[in-house]
């Protein structure tokens, strides 16, 4: 028996592995957090299959459930939005899971920040403009923030910024980036990319706020840097015509001549 973590993808059902469809449809119990995966996906599921959110559930009570299943001999899909490795309390479950001596897979997911980056249909790395996408978030009431790990320390970075879990910390994040940034700085917010009701402003941190006023207050996430508004970039060097690489040599003397056939 295994517990398989499947990353569930950001909301559209078809954003979701092949590999990830496939344990669903083979495990007899699937337990699903349903604040944000969308319940198309859970027609993946084999007939009779025990179909479980846990939304309203406490760790203790997931992890018994894994348990039971385990004594049972049932494997479990477990799923979570998006990719497991950033915000999906995978963490914790695969501690316990491993006191247990219970096995596990898991299946990444196409995260929430690279669904909102297609729907701006935005390069989030630009050559010279931006090389650096820092995920983080705005602290919230069931989670601290380490001590280093704060806006205004990315901030002098001057990276990308997807910020998550904090749409409504708006303020807080427009006063924190704005003495390195500017006003002028391009800001976009995306609500629910890839459910049928995403939604995008694009605004500057000067004027974002006043551009969201009203907008959701959940599942949004806020893109901040130059690359968001970026036309003038230079072309990557890796398809210039006249670049010397591996795959593609420029001439017969070239160090890559004859490495790749
Ligand atoms: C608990 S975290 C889960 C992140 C997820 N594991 C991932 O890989 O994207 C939830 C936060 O992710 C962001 N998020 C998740 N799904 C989203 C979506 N479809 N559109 C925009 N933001 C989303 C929001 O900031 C939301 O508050």
């Amino acid at each position: 028996m295994t517990v398989h973590f499947i990353g569930a993808g950001p909301g559209a059902p078809d954003l979701l592995t092949l590999r990830g469809r496939d344990l669903i449809a083979r495990s007899p119990v699937c337990l699903y957090a349903g604040s944000l995966v969308p319940a198309a996906i859970l027609d993946h599921c084999p007939p009779g299959a025990a179909i479980v959110n846990t939304a309203p559930m406490a760790l203790d009570e997931i992890v018994e459930t894994m348990r039971s299943a385990d004594a049972a001999g049932q494997d479990v899909a477990r799923l979570h939005s998006g990719d497991l490795s950033i915000w999906s309390a995978m963490g914790e479950q695969i501690r316990r899971l491993k006191a247990l001596g219970i096995a596990f897979t898991i299946t990444p997911g196409v995260p929430a920040f690279a669904a909102a980056a297609a729907a701006l249909e935005a390069e989030l790395t630009l050559p010279e403009l931006g090389q650096s996408l820092v995920l983080t978030r705005t602290p919230g009431r069931a989670s601290s923030m380490p001590g280093g790990e704060t806006l205004a320390a990315f901030a002098a970075t001057g990276a990308t910024l997807a910020i998550h879990l904090s749409i409504h910390n708006l303020a807080q994040v427009v006063c924190d980036l704005l003495p390195r940034y500017g006003a002028d700085c391009p800001v976009a917010i995306v609500w629910r990319a890839s459910w049928p009701d995403q939604r995008i402003v694009r605004a500057t941190l000067g004027t974002i706020e006043a551009v969201a006023e009203g907008g959701p207050e959940r599942t949004a996430l806020i893109l901040v840097g130059i690359v968001l508004h970026a036309a003038g970039f230079a072309e990557s060097r890796l398809y210039a015509a006249d670049y010397d690489r591996r795959f593609r040599p420029g001439s017969a003397q070239s160090r890559f001549a004859g490495l790749f056939e």
